[in-house]
């Protein structure tokens, strides 16, 4: 039971975090020249998906491939994890199998609970409370774009969700100023703020928070599991979208991401999306190369 887990940024040290992105930037560069890098021959990655996926599922199936490994999409409607076998006894069985596994659910204590009783290392591929793997992603795609992140503002702006923490962890490991805007109960949970002291501020105005920001991000207003919440949380947002004139009163040279999927002209006007600014594509790209650092990191 001695693997190393990916279940939140604070299991890889800042210089582990570091050191994988540089090794993404390698690997993305090796990709797109043609070179073939297969560490992972017959290995396999099992992917457990209790909610939907389009990116994390392709990106790490197509990095297994190109790693020379193999990963299996698992979803609950046709496995037993949908019928009730304990979680720990899945961990068990599974881990004398695959080489690593991935789960995306909703409880972060499931993965938790699983990585307790897997053999083989765990990735957390989104939890109620966390979103590492597209951290990995964004800071690859700020240090490709801007070089060193330490130092810099971030603004988050709209809810104190799983990427929302993520950011917080971020803004712990990678060393930068983190401004939060989201409306009253709407927060991030205190017991992740807390610990990355007065690195986080949190306020209750868009416009405050993008002051002086090099970067810009959101998310959808209701996460995968509110949907019943969507119609509520729209007027409660409304001052919350990141348009061209919020973006505007942020740095001149900011950046705007988002994990994606986005909804449009929702949480992010068409304009910002698409706009000079935006940096999604690219960041929704990174998620491959991240991965496929973070699973030689882990399994080779
Ligand atoms: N950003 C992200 O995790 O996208 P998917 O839900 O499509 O995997
Ligand atoms: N906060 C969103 C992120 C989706 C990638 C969700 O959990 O649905």
């Amino acid at each position: 039971m001695h693997s190393r887990h990916f279940l939140s940024l604070l299991d890889l040290s800042p210089d582990e975090l570091r050191t994988l992105l540089l090794r993404a930037i390698e690997l993305k560069k090796h990709l797109k020249a043609g070179q073939v890098h297969t560490p992972l021959a017959r290995k396999t990655l099992a992917m457990i998906f209790d909610k939907s996926s389009t990116r994390t599922r392709v990106s790490f199936e197509t990095g297994m491939i190109q790693l020379g490994g193999q990963a299996m999409f698992l979803s609950p409607r046709d496995t037993q994890f949908g019928r009730g076998e304990p979680i720990e006894d899945s961990a068990r069985v599974l881990s004398r199998m695959v080489d690593a596994v991935m789960i995306r659910t909703f409880e972060h204590d499931r993965v938790e609970m699983f990585a307790a009783h897997s053999s083989v290392p765990v990735i957390n591929g989104l939890t109620d409370l966390y979103h590492p793997c597209q951290l990995l992603a964004d800071m690859q795609t700020w240090l490709e774009h801007r070089g060193d992140i330490r130092g810099a503002t971030v603004a988050w702006v709209g809810d104190g969700n799983n990427m929302c923490h993520s950011y917080i962890n971020a803004a712990r490991q990678f060393d930068f100023r983190l401004n939060i805007a989201c409306p009253e109960n709407y927060f991030p949970k205190s017991s992740v703020v807390k610990p990355a002291g007065d690195r986080v501020q949190l306020m209750t105005e868009a416009a405050a928070a993008v002051e002086h920001a090099d970067l810009v991000v959101t998310d959808v207003w209701a996460s995968m599991g509110q949907e019943k919440e969507h119609g509520a949380r729209q007027d409660v947002f409304r001052a919350f979208q990141v348009n061209e004139a919020l973006l505007a009163m942020a740095s001149r040279d900011a950046l705007f991401m988002h994990c994606l999927p986005a909804h449009r002209n929702e949480e992010v006007t068409e304009g910002v999306l698409d706009g000079p600014q935006s940096v999604v594509w690219d960041e929704a790209e990174n998620r491959l190369h991240a991965q496929k650092a973070l699973l030689e990191f882990l399994i080779v």
